[in-house]
């Protein structure tokens, strides 16, 4: 018999915010924009200069993305969340892509991005390196659809429909060496496409990792679509990454490498702050961040916050991945 538990998070059907409030959210958006950017390991004000609060680049006309017939994939209801989907709107208006600003409003300048042709490399302890056009992996995966949470380090969250493919697929395809520890995962590096690289805010391309076991974990997820469709650039087309139980600063964006290797990387943030943010990137309530609580957190759209979970919700699924590690930073 199959017996389904309530997760941690899960909360009842009555405590579910009304759909109306989500209608709200975009004033709340705009007016915890200005709060906002910046937050993240204190973001440069220089930066805004550049971009002029993230609205100024010119959209050039594109093909129809040759993916397009891929979506809607069909849904996994193995991964679900409670309450609603948070709405598209507000989703693609809230975001951090500092290659595009530090402001949350770059989606108009995150029109920059190219992302046909698009090609990802899989480099370092691999059988053989390769190089793979975008449409290619693709064609190489099934596509399906994830309600996963999303928790930012900024004590903001959101509840997004992705589609894309398990990590797992993707080292299956890498042919990664027994040797290899870690998967590194690299954003695409071109400051003509990217404004914001033209600027040190961060060190250039931004790079995350996990381990191997992080990676083939079947909630590690490689993302190609959200809200039934291919990914909006601001989301970080055509390929990024959802790691739900960890801050969103993991889940890097518009991937254009893969390698493997036998040491742990250094990743963008925690090699520019080290002491605010780490590795593990693990949500915790219970572990605040230097400069602010991790308590709760703002849903956006719903104008109201919730309590934080450990592992944002997920720890059924991930905890044991951090047994007998409990003297590493696994929660910053
Ligand atoms: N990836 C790249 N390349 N550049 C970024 O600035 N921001 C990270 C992450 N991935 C970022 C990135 C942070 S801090 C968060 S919270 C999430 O993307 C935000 O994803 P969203 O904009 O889709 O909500």
């Amino acid at each position: 018999m199959l017996i389904r538990h309530r997760r941690s998070w899960e909360i009842p059907e009555r405590d579910a915010t009304p759909e109306h409030l989500f209608l709200n959210r975009r004033s709340l958006v705009a007016g915890g924009a200005a709060l906002g950017a910046g937050a993240l390991a204190g973001g440069p004000a220089r930066a805004f200069s550049l971009f002029g609060g993230g609205d100024a680049a010119p959209a050039a006309p594109e093909a129809p993305d040759p993916s397009a017939s891929l979506y809607p994939a069909k849904r996994n209801p193995a991964y679900t969340i409670s309450g609603p989907v948070t709405p598209e709107v507000d989703n693609t208006t809230y975001n951090n892509f500092y290659e595009y600003g530090t402001s949350k409003n770059v989606s108009a300048a995150a029109q920059m991005l190219r992302v046909r042709p698009w090609t990802v490399k899989f480099t370092g302890l691999v059988e053989k390196p390769q190089e793979v056009g975008i449409d290619d992996l693709l064609k190489a995966m099934t596509l399906e659809e994830r309600l996963y949470r999303h928790r930012c380090v900024e004590a903001w969250a959101m509840q997004v429909p992705w589609t894309g493919f398990p990590v797992k697929k993707l080292v299956d395809f890498a042919k990664p060496l027994g040797s290899a520890k870690y998967i590194v995962l690299k954003t695409f590096k071109d400051p003509k496409m990217a404004p914001g690289q033209r600027s040190f805010i961060l060190q250039w391309p931004y790079v995350e990792g996990l381990t191997m076991a992080e990676a083939t974990n079947d909630l590690a997820f490689m993302v190609t679509g959200a809200y039934g469709k291919p990914l909006p650039k601001v989301m970080g087309a055509p390929l990024r990454l959802a790691v739900p139980w960890k801050y969103g600063f993991k889940s890097v964006k518009s991937i254009v490498e893969v390698s493997f290797t036998d040491k742990q990387p250094d990743t963008t943030w925690a090699a520019l702050a080290p002491d605010e943010y780490g590795f593990w990137a693990n949500v915790n309530p219970a572990v605040p961040h230097p400069r602010w609580s991790q308590a709760t957190e703002e849903v956006l759209g719903t104008g109201s916050r919730r309590p934080t979970v450990i592992y944002n919700g997920y720890g059924d699924e991930v905890a044991s991945l951090y047994s007998g590690m409990s003297k590493d930073r696994l929660f910053m």
